[in-house]
């Protein structure tokens, strides 16, 4: 790793307070960023501060609900303030709720939309302003789950394969204008979102052969704040609107 990658440059990371968004977090203020953490859950997200703190590092934190636009834009605003600008997003926040699409209630399929997909569109529509004002770096949390069926994440999947979309989409209107786009489809995490795995009641094994993975792991959140760090930095001022695989091999 390098201690200086990323030095000088500032860093709002959604979905801070757990897993991947803690881990990225944690990854971009070791590399010189200060980073602007936040999250829906105010004391998880003030932990991962705390972490980047004791290690010298500059952070601050910020609640926010990503499912609503008012409380992106206040979020946007306050990392502005705290950072004098803003050269990278992680938009990270997310959540998953699987179930039999058949007897599912629709309301979970609205929820992931809106805090997967809306969510996202609306902190990277909150903070192109200011990631225009000298370039920067979008990095989104897709999952394998936008290229892949997943059995019992029908909401999953398609607020996954949103954001491969809106990744892309933004991508190419925004390359001219020095923002770079990408996002990141991890396969299985170890976080506090899979600890238990899918939880679903009379559930067909023999479907979820199909999603292992070629390295017989499970992923490390820290493999994959690795890769969001390296999209954010210089070194990937060549790549954008790319969909970037870290999935032990699950889907190739
Ligand atoms: N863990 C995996 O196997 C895996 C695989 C592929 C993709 N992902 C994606 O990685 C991201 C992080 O997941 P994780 O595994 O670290 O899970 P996690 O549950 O540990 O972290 C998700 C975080 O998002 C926050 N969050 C939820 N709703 C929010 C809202 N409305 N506003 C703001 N914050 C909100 C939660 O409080 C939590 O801190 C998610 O987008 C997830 O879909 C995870």
């Amino acid at each position: 790793m390098d201690k200086d990658r990323l030095k000088g440059k500032r860093a709002l990371v959604t979905g801070a307070a757990s897993g991947i968004g803690r881990a990225t977090s944690l990854r971009l203020a070791a590399e010189g960023a200060s980073v602007f953490c936040c999250d829906i859950v105010a004391a998880g997200v003030e932990e991962t501060v705390s972490m980047i703190t004791a290690e010298g590092g500059r952070a601050a934190s910020g609640t926010v609900d990503v499912s609503k636009l008012d409380s992106c834009e206040a979020v946007v605003a306050a990392a502005g303030r705290f950072l004098g600008g803003l050269d990278i997003l992680a938009n990270v926040a997310g959540i998953l709720r699987p179930g039999h699409t058949d007897k599912q209630d629709p309301k979970l399929f609205d929820q992931t939309i809106a805090i997967n997909l809306s969510g996202t569109y609306y902190m990277c529509r909150s903070a192109l302003p200011l990631l225009l004002d000298g370039g920067g770096a979008i990095v989104n949390i897709a999952s394998v789950a936008a290229m892949q069926g997943v059995p019992y994440n029908a909401a999953y999947g398609a607020s996954k394969a949103g954001v491969v979309g809106l990744t892309q989409a933004l991508a190419a209107e925004y390359a001219k204008r020095g923002v770079r786009v990408n996002c990141v489809c991890p396969g299985g995490v170890l976080t506090p979102m899979t600890l238990g795995g899918f939880n679903v009641e009379n559930l067909d094994a023999s479907l979820m052969a199909r999603i292992a993975p070629l390295v017989p792991r499970v992923g490390k959140p820290e493999e994959i704040a690795g890769v969001v760090a390296f999209l954010a930095s210089e070194e990937a001022a060549y790549v954008t609107g790319s969909a970037y695989r870290i999935d032990g091999g699950q889907t190739c």
